[in-house]
Order: structure tokens, then C-alpha cells, then sequence
């Protein structure tokens, strides 16, 4: 049977850094390194594989809508994102770090509902919801660990891996919401038409798999 064209979306970085080695067990190898390159769909050796380059929020975007028939993104991203028509189908271990809420050592006294800077609404709300507790949640985009520091928020829920951005910024790790790591994601529709180019490719990255 003739092969269809697959279209996979990753993030450069650290995800693609950590993906590049379940892809060549897959036996799929980019033209060129995305973190050199300035291109954004690269191809690889096999014609009728190519790699889109992603913001890393937006790789189930692309999934979902049929524009990439895989991705690879993180499970923050996913827990955010609208999940219909797509399958998480594996726990690809890399990428590994917590979401948590983190804040002052010494937390002042707050008289006020409590403030929470993050980029990660849905998740925010979620836990705090379950906790009981009613807050106030700030959007932001990124260097959320400059919100408690100006009294831009009490806290934040962000990700945290080796604990060093929190250090360098005088904030300490405080409650744990969730384990995150990436995940292999494919559109619902393209599995099924797809099925047997992707299931190969997903039954290799999935041995490969440490
Ligand atoms: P962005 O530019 O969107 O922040 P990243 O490459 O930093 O992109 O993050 C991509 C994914 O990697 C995140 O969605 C998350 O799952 C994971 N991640 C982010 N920061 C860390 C970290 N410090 N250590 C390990 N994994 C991380
Ligand atoms: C991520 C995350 C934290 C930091 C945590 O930022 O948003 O700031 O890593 O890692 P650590 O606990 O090992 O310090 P990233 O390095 O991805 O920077 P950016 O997303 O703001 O570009
Ligand atoms: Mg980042």
C-alpha cells in the first residue's frame, strides 16, 4: 500500500530534543535541526513524513483540527487545552516536571482572597475548586514567578523541575497539583484512516520508551 503523507507536531526544545531518539526508533530522521533552523516544516528521510515546528501550546491545536495527524505536547498543555478529537495514546516519560503552587518562604498575611498568577487557568481552577477555596486567578504568560515578588499575586501555580528558577527568585514549592511529562497525541480521524503507517510508528516510539 502506497504511504500517505503524516504530519507531525513538536515543539522545539526541550521536547524535541527529548523526542529526536523515539523518532529515530522509529526510524524517522529530521533533514535538519529545528533549533538551527529557522524553517518551520522540516523535512525528514522517509518523503511522506514531515515535522511542523509548533509553539508548544499550540501542538494540539494542530492535532485536533487534522493539520498534524500527530504531535507531541505536554500534559500542562493538554490539561488546558480542548481535548475532542484527539487520543492521548502514550505517556512518553520525558519532558518530566510537577505543576505546583509556589509563594513566599515567609508568606505575608493576606486579608483578601487569596491571588494566583498563572498561565495555567483550567488546572488552577480545578484544584482550588476541589480544595474548597475561593481565589482570584491572574493571567499570565510566562516569568510567573515575578508576580508574588511585586504583590502582583500571593502566589503561583507554575511548573517546577529542579527548583532553581523558584530559588534564584527568593519562592519556595508549596502544593502539588500534578506529575507532567509529554504525551503522544494523534487526531481521531487520521488513526482511523491512518491506521496502520501510525499504529507502526506508535508501537516503535512505544518501545523506545524509557
Ligand atoms: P514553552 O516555550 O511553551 O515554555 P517549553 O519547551 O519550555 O515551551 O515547554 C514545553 C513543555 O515541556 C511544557 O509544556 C512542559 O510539559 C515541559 N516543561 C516545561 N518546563 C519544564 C522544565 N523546567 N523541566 C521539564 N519539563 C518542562
Ligand atoms: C520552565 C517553567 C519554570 C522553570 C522550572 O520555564 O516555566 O519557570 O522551567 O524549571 P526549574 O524548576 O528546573 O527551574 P522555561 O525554562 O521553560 O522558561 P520559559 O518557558 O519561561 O521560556
Ligand atoms: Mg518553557
Amino acid at each position: 500500500m502506497m504511504n500517505e503523507q503524516l504530519t507531525f507536531a513538536l515543539s522545539k526544545g526541550r521536547i524535541y530534543k527529548d523526542t529526536l531518539p523515539l523518532l529515530e526508533a522509529a526510524g524517522i530522521i529530521p533533514s535538519e535541526d529545528p533549533d538551527k533552523s529557522r524553517k518551520l516544516i522540516i523535512s525528514t528521510n522517509h518523503a511522506h513524513i514531515r515535522l511542523l515546528i509548533v509553539r508548544a501550546t499550540d501542538a494540539p491545536t494542530y492535532v485536533a483540527h487534522g493539520a498534524a495527524d500527530i504531535g507531541i505536547s505536554g500534559k500542562d498543555v493538554l490539561m488546558e487545552a480542548p481535548t475532542d478529537n484527539l487520543y492521548e495514546l502514550l505517556d512518553l516519560n520525558i519532558a518530566k516536571c510537577k505543576l505546583m503552587v509556589a509563594g513566599p518562604a515567609e508568606p505575608k498575611p493576606v486579608g483578601h482572597r487569596l491571588k494566583i498568577a498563572t498561565k495555567y487557568l483550567k488546572s488552577a481552577e480545578a484544584y482550588y475548586a476541589q480544595k474548597g477555596e475561593q481565589v482570584d486567578l491572574v493571567k499570565l504568560y510566562g516569568s510567573m514567578e515575578i508576580a508574588p515578588l511585586i504583590d502582583l499575586a500571593d502566589y503561583i501555580v507554575d511548573l517546577v523541575d529542579t527548583g532553581n528558577t523558584l530559588k534564584a527568585n527568593g519562592l519556595v514549592p508549596m502544593e502539588h497539583i500534578a506529575d507532567i511529562s509529554s504525551r503522544l497525541i494523534v487526531n481521531e480521524h487520521a488513526y482511523k484512516t491512518k491506521y496502520a503507517q501510525i499504529n507502526e510508528i506508535v508501537e516503535k516510539i512505544k518501545s523506545a520508551v524509557v
